[in-house]
């Protein structure tokens, strides 16, 4: 099995290129059917749920060329079955992007819904509020959410919660209904953002993205285009505290230094030296972490997808830090494993209790999932002695070339398959 072997104590220094936002390209990808024309899209990153995505919707007859590793053609004019049942698609969250734009563009979608997700519930009622709310049938059976709609007609939709996955969905279906469509409380997430400068691009008429109210007035028909995807904000998060967490000096380049404000001024709170310049940020650690206290909220505040990520460096922060997850019920479990490398970090319910320790000490975990997999990863660069991490794939599902980068950086990482490859890396670096 693929694992990551890790030794830790070099800084990370150098300059490390962000790809596109996964979280941006799910959406764009499966919107781009909703179009008979082509569409060349650019900034794909190479990850796998991005490839389970393209799979599935080769399955119903979407025609995807990928131009280059990171440019994809698209041709939906010959989708042949509007029921998306792919096994893998279970495994992705963003599956569902597939109903508002088979829905909008067909007025029928069936698709298997997303199975269960280890970082706690993940309802999808706010979806169905808003696919009802415009007319169409919506049931839940057999593992599929099923939907159909003689007429898609416009309405004013006030979500329950901020959701990123509901705002876009709804967005995607609303955009090809009749008359006018009104989405309050909507998620302002960049990729909300990129999402309907995205569709705006291929015909339609979506105005607020970025704010708490969406307008939209439907089109009835979209057209081919050329777009590129935004800069992945998590992806660069990652890096720049990988340079707190390893006391180095990190350069992301090519992002949005706006879209990642919250994450900038963490970093200085917590102590490095934050340097934005057009399209790139460099983040510099030369003194001892200080304790902070976050609370993970929709965009702009804190990103939940970040929440390890600052867990990880406030475990090596003088003082008692606390931590807040406020999106999702159960992203602490990697905890477990961090205590494991010498963390002191005590969880209630949504809360962590960080008592800084001076260093981690390398240790052989599991990653528990996406996010919380790359903050390990980052706890063992900077940890005393050798690591291994398994179950990668999940850090594989949205970091395109994750320990290459880190390796350009200086990092004493490799990809092995064995325990022999371990026993021979740990010779080689001792
Ligand atoms: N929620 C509901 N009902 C709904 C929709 C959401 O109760 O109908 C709840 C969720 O259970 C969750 C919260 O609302 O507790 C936020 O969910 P949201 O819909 O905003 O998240 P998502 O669209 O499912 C996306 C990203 C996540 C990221 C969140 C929050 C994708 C594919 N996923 O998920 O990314 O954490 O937004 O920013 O875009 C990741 O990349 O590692 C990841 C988990």
């Amino acid at each position: 099995m693929e694992q990551y072997a890790i030794k830790g104590g070099t800084p990370l220094v150098g300059e490390v290129e962000i790809g596109g936002a996964k979280n941006a390209a799910l959406p764009i990808l499966a919107a781009a059917v909703m179009t008979d024309e082509t569409v060349h899209l650019d900034n794909i990153p190479d990850v796998r749920d991005i490839n389970v995505l393209l799979g599935a919707m080769e399955a119903i007859g979407v025609i995807v060329r990928r131009e280059s590793r990171h440019q994809v053609t698209i041709n939906a004019a010959n989708i042949h079955n509007l029921i998306v049942e792919d096994d893998n698609m279970r495994k992705i969250r963003a599956s569902y992007y597939l109903i508002g734009a088979l829905l909008g563009k067909y007025r029928k979608a069936e698709v298997t819904l997303p199975g269960g997700c280890d970082i706690g519930c993940r309802g999808i009622d706010q979806h169905i509020k808003g696919f009802r709310a415009l007319g169409a049938e919506v049931v839940l059976e057999h593992g599929m959410i099923r939907t159909h709609s003689d007429r898609l007609v416009g309405n004013h939709i006030y979500m329950d919660l901020v959701s990123v996955g509901a705002t876009i969905n709804v967005m995607m279906a609303a955009s090809m209904a009749e008359g006018k469509t009104i989405i309050e409380n909507a998620a302002k997430e960049p990729h909300v953002v990129d999402v309907a400068n995205f569709l705006n691009s291929m015909g339609a008429n979506i105005k607020g993205a970025g704010t708490d109210v969406i307008r939209i007035k439907g089109v009835s028909k979209f057209h081919g285009t050329d777009y590129t995807i935004v800069p992945d904000q998590i992806e660069a998060g990652t890096f720049m505290f990988g340079a707190a967490i390893t006391h180095g000096d990190v350069t992301v380049k090519n992002v949005i230094p706006k879209h990642l404000e919250s994450i900038s001024a963490k970093l200085i709170e917590i102590g490095c030296e934050v340097m934005e310049e057009d399209d790139s940020v460099r983040v510099v650690s030369s003194k001892p972490l200080r304790r902070t206290n976050v609370k993970t909220l929709p965009y702009p505040g804190f990103p939940t997808d970040m929440q390890p990520q600052i867990t990880v460096a406030l475990g090596l922060a003088e003082g008692t830090s606390i931590v807040t997850e406020s999106i999702y019920e159960n992203r602490f479990k990697y905890v477990d494993e961090l205590t494991r490398m010498g963390a002191n970090i005590k969880v209630e319910s949504s809360t962590a209790i960080i008592d800084g320790v001076s260093k981690y000490t390398g240790a052989d975990i599991s990653a528990p999932d996406l996010r919380a997999g790359a903050a390990l990863v980052l706890a063992m660069l900077s940890a005393e002695g050798f690591s291994t991490i398994d179950e990668i794939k999940y850090i594989q599902r949205g970091y395109e070339d994750f320990h290459l980068k880190l390796k350009k950086l200086g990092a004493d990482i490799e990809l092995v398959e064995s325990e022999k490859d371990v026993s021979k890396f740990k010779l080689r670096a001792i």
